[in-house]
């Protein structure tokens, strides 16, 4: 039974399933246990409370909420939901991004593999392979060269990341990948699957993402967003759009990110593609067929007026009409991560100030005294994000990084 007003809402925040209710939509919600508040209860017409990454136990609950209530999609706006989403899709004969496509973003080896099969995407490919015994990061150095990079496949916010500089550094990668393969206390890493590694070429250069809503196969570049990256770790600690580019180096951008799409049969929905501007040229780093984080939604939505995250549910219920070309900026939007010392919260100071200061945007930050600090691995160790508009791209970074002094997290050694 299809019923043309009714979503399927796999996983996310509060904000994704208001923004489905905020349509008007009727919403069969999917939430994890332990991540549902029981006030959102009223936003949805039904909720469904399992891992929905086991499809093992997701399949029979949505089969059979399908004949209840009836659903004319399943979309998902935060990663773990992403394949859940395309398998019920695909279950169901809704339409929409195939599993098969989906996994080529959620799962990175595999990207690597589609991008190795069809024409070149950007000014070079990246030699990529599959870790599997130790020797195989010895094999890889002496093929390719160093620096190179380790990720686990199927990772996000930069979690396990490892750069091996040179030869006499292999044994200390060795060590960490060792601990990240047994590290289970990480918040969030059970929604993951941090089990494989692969290895990448090191690709220098500034990294820039590419925001783009696909409309059957037509896809509109909604902006370019720099990304501000912490050397050691990797973590994307600050991001600004639209990004202070030439309009040759924006339109390259923006043709590599088309491009990998097409590569990867990708023809509905968000996309935040991730490109490295390297000395040769543009060189895709990843992506994600999702609106990114880091509060690139409202910086997206205060600069272009465009919902990426409202408009992925009504899209894919054929509730709305296409972009017909680029959103025009105004203005300029930059969000900065909320860090602070590893340690338990003593003391918070400053956010009311930047959450009344003229320039905020958004202030979304959840934490109090008590609270444990994690050391800083990937972007969820952050404690939030604050963003901030500008009249352009600079003024915004100036007054994110202002408003990010202001905030003052205090702690003590846990
Ligand atoms: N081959 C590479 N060459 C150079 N830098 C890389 C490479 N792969 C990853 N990086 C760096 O590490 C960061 C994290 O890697 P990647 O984006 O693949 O993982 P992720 O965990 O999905 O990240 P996030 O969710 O933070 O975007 C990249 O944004 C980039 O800064
Ligand atoms: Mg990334």
């Amino acid at each position: 039974m299809r019923n043309p007003e009714h979503v399927l809402l796999i996983g996310g925040t509060p904000k994704h399933l208001r923004k489905a209710a905020a349509l008007g939509l009727g919403v069969v919600y999917v939430q994890f246990e332990n991540e549902f508040a029981p006030g959102l209860r009223s936003l949805a017409e039904a909720v469904l409370l399992t891992d929905y990454t086991d499809w093992r136990s997701l399949r029979p609950l949505v089969e059979s909420a399908y004949e209840s209530w009836g659903f004319s999609a399943a979309v998902s706006l935060t990663e773990p939901g992403l394949d859940p989403a395309a398998r019920v899709n695909d279950l169901l004969g809704l339409g929409g991004t195939p599993y098969e496509v989906s996994h080529r973003f959620t799962d990175k080896w595999l990207m690597r593999r589609r991008l190795a099969e069809g024409p070149q995407v950007g000014a070079r490919r990246v030699a990529a392979e599959l870790l599997t015994v130790d020797d195989d990061l010895d094999r890889f150095g002496a093929a390719h060269g160093f620096p190179f990079i380790v990720k686990p496949t199927s990772g996000t916010a930069s979690f396990g990341v490892v750069k091996v500089d040179g030869a006499d550094s292999l044994g200390a990668a060795r060590q960490r990948i060792r601990r990240l393969h047994t590290s289970t206390d990480h918040p969030l890493t059970g929604a993951y699957d941090i089990e494989r590694f692969m290895m990448e070429e090191y690709v220098p250069g500034p990294l820039y993402s590419v925001e783009t809503f696909s409309f059957d196969g037509r896809h509109v570049v909604l902006t370019v967003t720099e990304a501000i990256t912490r050397p050691r770790t990797h973590v994307h600690v600050g991001h600004a759009l639209p990004a202070r580019l030439s309009a040759e180096d924006e339109e390259r951008m923006a043709d590599t990110a088309r491009r990998f799409l097409r590569a990867m049969g990708f023809r509905d929905g968000p996309a935040h593609t991730e490109i490295i501007l390297s000395p040769q040229g543009p060189v895709i780093c990843e992506s994600q067929n999702r609106v990114g984080g880091a509060l690139l939604t409202d910086m997206i939505e205060a600069v272009y007026g465009c919902d990426a995250q409202s408009l992925a549910i009504s899209w894919a219920l054929g509730l709305a009409d296409p972009l017909p070309g680029r959103p025009v900026a105004r203005g300029a939007a930059a969000s900065w991560l909320v860090v602070a010392e590893e340690g338990r919260v003593e003391r918070v100071e400053g956010v009311e100030r930047v959450r009344a200061a003229p320039d905020t945007l958004t202030v979304s930050l959840g934490v109090a005294p008590g609270d444990l600090v994690r050391p800083l691995e990937g972007q969820w160790d952050g404690l939030g994000h604050i963003s901030a508009l500008g009249p352009d791209t600079d003024a915004a970074i100036d007054a994110c990084r202002r408003n990010l002094r202001e905030i003052r997290i205090r702690t003590r050694a846990a």
